[in-house]
């Protein structure tokens, strides 16, 4: 019996050492966890909206419809007319990205990957934090550089919504969450940690870093969506599988004593 709980103690402990490392970053990198809301469809929403006005432009979604999109995110017919398509598309159109690929693979020297399973290659939190990771870099093609995607060929495309941030420096591993606190920070010139780095915002962007943040949640979540359109009715058919287990387990209770009332 001893023997037997050491061994439990030894999985648990490995399990645990394991995940964690893992959660570091899988590969040495270091990201921040997003906190996404599956059954929030206002954040879905923004998400697909921020995808097709930012996004589409160069990367496509090849596996996903526009009115199965629509439908799973409860947005209005008119609205995904006016919002989310280009006047020529039709409505079960595939979400298609207008740029040829030829000519893409020319200005950016690497084609735009498909964004359709990104969520489920890279993870959430890493898209999250590379997301919120552009700087400027006059050394760069673009003029832009990513700290968790060094010499990454895709230009800030945010950078209105974001504004310009530039490095500071990094932060010492073992201190990362102690300095987390000052992420959600307003103030131009305030420093900002995404990852391992911390950034100073240089210019200002339409949006506060706060709000940056919580919309490329919403963009995050919205890829994650994508990649998995089925998780959104999963977790409903989870409660009720449950629920009618429930009910099974009392209604085989009162059967069993049913049974056996004659022999006791
Ligand atoms: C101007 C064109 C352009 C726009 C707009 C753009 N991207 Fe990119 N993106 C690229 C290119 C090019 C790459 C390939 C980078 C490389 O491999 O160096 C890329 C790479 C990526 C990657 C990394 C994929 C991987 O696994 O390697 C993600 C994630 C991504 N883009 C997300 C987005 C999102 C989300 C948006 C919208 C906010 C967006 N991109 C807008 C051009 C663009």
């Amino acid at each position: 019996m001893k023997k037997l709980s050491l061994l439990v103690v030894a999985l648990v402990s490995a399990a645990v050492i394991g995940s964690s490392a893992f959660a570091a970053g899988g590969h040495g990198a270091v990201v921040d966890q997003v906190h996404m809301n599956m059954s929030d469809k206002a954040s879905l929403q923004n998400g697909a909206k921020i995808f097709v006005n930012y996004c589409l432009s160069c990367h496509s979604a090849q596996y996903s419809r526009y009115n199965r999109v629509a439908k799973d995110l409860d947005i209005p017919l008119w609205q995904l007319k006016e919002n989310l398509m280009f006047t020529t598309e039709k409505e079960g159109d595939l979400m298609k990205t207008t740029m040829p690929a030829e000519n893409a693979k020319a200005w950016f020297g690497v084609a735009p990957p498909d964004l359709s399973l990104v969520a489920r290659v890279r993870s959430p939190d890493w898209i999250y934090t590379y997301l919120r990771a552009f700087y400027i870099d006059e050394s760069s093609p673009s003029g832009w550089n990513n700290s968790l995607f060094e010499n990454v060929a895709m230009p800030h495309a945010m950078y209105e919504l974001q504004g310009v941030q530039k490095i500071v420096g990094k932060v010492d591993a073992d201190s990362h969450g102690a300095i987390d606190a000052h992420a959600s920070s307003d103030a131009v010139g305030d420093h900002k940690v995404v990852g391992d780095t911390i950034f100073e915002l240089s210019h200002p962007g339409k949006l506060t870093p706060v709000e940056f943040d919580k919309s490329m949640t919403d963009l995050t979540t919205f890829l994650s969506y994508m990649a998995e359109p089925a998780q959104l009715q999963r977790k409903t058919i989870g409660v009720y599988t449950i629920a009618f287990l429930i009910i099974l387990l009392i209604l085989c209770i009162l059967l069993k004593k049913e049974y056996w009332r004659d022999v006791h």
